[in-house]
């Protein structure tokens, strides 16, 4: 399975390089943005883990899979395939990203993009492992691609901006909004 290195690396790769211009442009933008509500929002950089404490029990679940589904996710997309570490560490992952979309139903009382997101998520993961068992390696490779760089490593980077609380962990300048974001 390539990595996103090889991908920017080998064929196909001015296509790898175009998606990762256009997620950094975007995630600039959305920054940017933030900053015209929440102008002190670099000021207190640092660690204040004490934001976590005051968030309610599904956003602590919902952070804390996130973090370790996107570490356990670019671990198993580098390590060799196959092996019984690979399959353990498939299911340890598959079951932190249930954790993951079963707290972002969770968060909120309404239907919106995200928690549709999740329900798509749980029927991928469902095929993912499907092609696992039956050894259909190469759409289990593509699945486990999309699932880990755009479900986990690009959901998440769009979630760290100004006023949400994977931002305040690091920087004590940006309150969330009354809202909560
Ligand atoms: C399957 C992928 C994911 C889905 C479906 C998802 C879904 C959601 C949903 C529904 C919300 C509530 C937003 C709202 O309704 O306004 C949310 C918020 C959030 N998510 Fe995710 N998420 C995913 C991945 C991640 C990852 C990988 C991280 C990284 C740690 C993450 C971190 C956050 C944070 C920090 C918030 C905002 C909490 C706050 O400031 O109140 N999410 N997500």
């Amino acid at each position: 399975m390539s990595t996103l290195r090889q991908r920017l690396r080998g064929p196909g790769a001015s296509q790898a390089w175009i998606a990762v211009a256009i997620v950094t442009v975007a995630y600039v933008a959305v920054v940017v943005d933030r900053l015209q509500d929440l102008p002190d929002a670099f000021r207190g950089f640092g660690f204040h883990p004490q934001v976590l404490l005051h968030a309610s029990w599904s956003t602590q679940v919902h952070l804390l899979a996130g973090f370790v589904a996107m570490a356990l996710g670019v671990l198993q997309l580098r390590a060799p395939k196959g092996t019984p570490r690979h399959r353990a560490l498939g299911y340890a992952w598959a079951t932190v990203m249930l954790a993951l979309c079963g707290s972002a139903l969770a968060m909120k009382q309404h239907v919106g993009l995200l928690q549709i997101l999740a329900v798509i998520v749980i029927g991928l993961l469902g095929k993912a492992v499907w092609h696992a068992r039956r050894h259909e390696v190469a759409q289990h490779a593509h699945l486990m691609r999309v699932l880990v760089l755009g479900a986990t490593l690009a959901v998440g980077l769009f979630t760290a901006v100004p006023g949400r609380i994977s931002w305040q962990l690091f920087f004590a300048g940006s309150p969330a909004t009354a809202a909560g974001r």
